[in-house]
């Protein structure tokens, strides 16, 4: 799997940490680096202070794309969106998160552990990474937001 990008974040709450930990792995395995903002570990934690994380870097340009998990990807989209400059998506099979990129150029996905079978995830995140914004009216679009 070849990714548009290279510098990437990811985070979760406790409901998306074994979820997490399995797709940084499989990014390593791709020799796809990226950066964890936690948690270490599944203790109980608030989604939107871990959604905060990744949307710092992202703003900053620290990272071009997060990934985010949580039990339902709801959360952490929800919090996620309120920070301007970020479009997060939340993506529950390959055709929402091919358009969360061609059509939004959504630089964040959401991911809900609870809902999604773990091969689904991956594929998810590996269909997020290598499709491209189709601009044109798109970003006519996008820039109105
Ligand atoms: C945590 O129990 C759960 O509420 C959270 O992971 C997420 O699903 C929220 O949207």
């Amino acid at each position: 799997m070849k990714s548009l990008f290279k510098k990437i974040c990811i985070a979760s709450d406790h409901a998306g940490f074994k979820l997490k930990e399995l797709i940084k792995d499989y990014l390593i395995n791709k020799n796809i680096s990226i950066i964890d903002l936690g948690p270490i570990n599944d203790k109980s934690v608030d989604y939107p202070d871990y959604a905060k994380k990744v949307t710092n870097r992202v703003k900053s340009k620290k990272s071009e794309v997060g990934i985010l998990v949580c039990g339902t990807g709801t959360g952490m989209a929800i919090s996620a969106n309120k920070t301007k400059k970020i479009r997060a998506a939340v993506c529950y099979n390959l055709k929402s998160t091919r358009l969360s990129r061609q059509h939004n150029n959504a630089n964040i996905i959401t991911i809900g552990s609870r809902l999604t079978k773990k091969n689904t995830a991956l594929q998810l995140v590996s269909v997020f990474l290598k499709t491209k914004f189709e601009g044109g009216r798109h970003l006519r679009r996008v820039r109105k937001i």
